[in-house]
């Protein structure tokens, strides 16, 4: 993976700029990486913040041969990924949050944005964003946000080398993604649950279909949240995580 490279100075999304190459028919594992995003893009239609010169924002193309209801495996798979190279390149430890934001100490450090294109209820290509909050520091971020993100050089106290971060997380990236297509997702869940902050607490999501609260048990094979509440089992698959209850 990133063996096709582009770089940018500045872009609106690497997102769009991944999609225009896989259209033209770009191989697995091209990486465009950005200096800035000017529009950066969120899960669930936010905007992701991604200044100049600080971050690493990056997509990298995938062309899984599975079917279309692989892709929130793969998302959680780029968690795991992410999660990892950062404990190997900085030594900073960091858990997942349902399904794959990174929080240290419960703030964010890396979103994860993961857009597929089908074709025939089968993935055509699928594009991983990732957005890694590296080198920034407080006045770096807008007032809003100071409360609920941070960064690796203000958690480790030194700058990070962003190259050799990239390099850590392409190096996880394939190796996980080629146990994935050998394994299949048992081994990718289990990871996912030993990295994962959400799992055995008590748990508040924001869905599309309103507040919903419950106990978070584990994932299921698709990736999805399983919440227990007065005995009741249930799975939960689009939402945003709110820790304690
Ligand atoms: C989230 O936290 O909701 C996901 C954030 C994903 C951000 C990355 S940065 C690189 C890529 N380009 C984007 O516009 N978004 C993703």
């Amino acid at each position: 993976f990133g063996r096709h490279l582009k770089i940018l100075e500045v872009t609106t999304s690497t997102q769009e700029e991944v999609r225009k190459l896989a259209e033209e028919g770009a191989p697995e594992g091209t990486l465009v990486i950005a200096e800035e995003q000017t529009g950066g893009r969120g899960r669930l239609g936010r905007k992701f913040f991604s200044p100049r010169g600080k971050g690493i924002w990056m997509s990298l193309l995938l062309r899984p041969d599975q079917p279309l209801s692989c892709a929130p495996q793969l998302t959680l798979l780029a968690a795991v990924a992410v999660c990892r190279a950062i404990k190997t390149a900085t030594g900073v430890e960091s858990g997942i949050k349902w399904p794959n934001d990174l929080l240290i100490g419960g703030r964010k450090i890396c979103g994860i944005l993961l857009e597929s294109v089908a074709e025939d209820e089968r993935l055509r290509y699928c594009i991983a964003g990732i957005g890694i909050n590296a080198n920034m520091t407080e006045e770096d971020y807008p007032e809003e946000l100071r409360s609920i993100v941070t960064s690796l050089q203000m958690e480790s106290g030194q700058a990070v080398d962003r190259s050799v971060l990239i390099g850590s997380v392409m190096s996880e990236l394939e190796q996980l993604y080629r146990l994935y297509q050998e394994e299949g997702f048992s081994p990718i869940a289990h990871l996912w649950e030993a990295l994962s902050v959400t799992i055995n607490r008590e748990v508040t999501l924001h869905t599309s279909r309103g507040m919903v609260t419950g106990y978070a048990t584990g994932i299921d094979e698709n990736g999805g949240l399983i919440l227990e509440n007065g005995g009741e089992k249930f799975t939960i698959f689009s939402g945003d995580v709110q820790l304690g209850g």
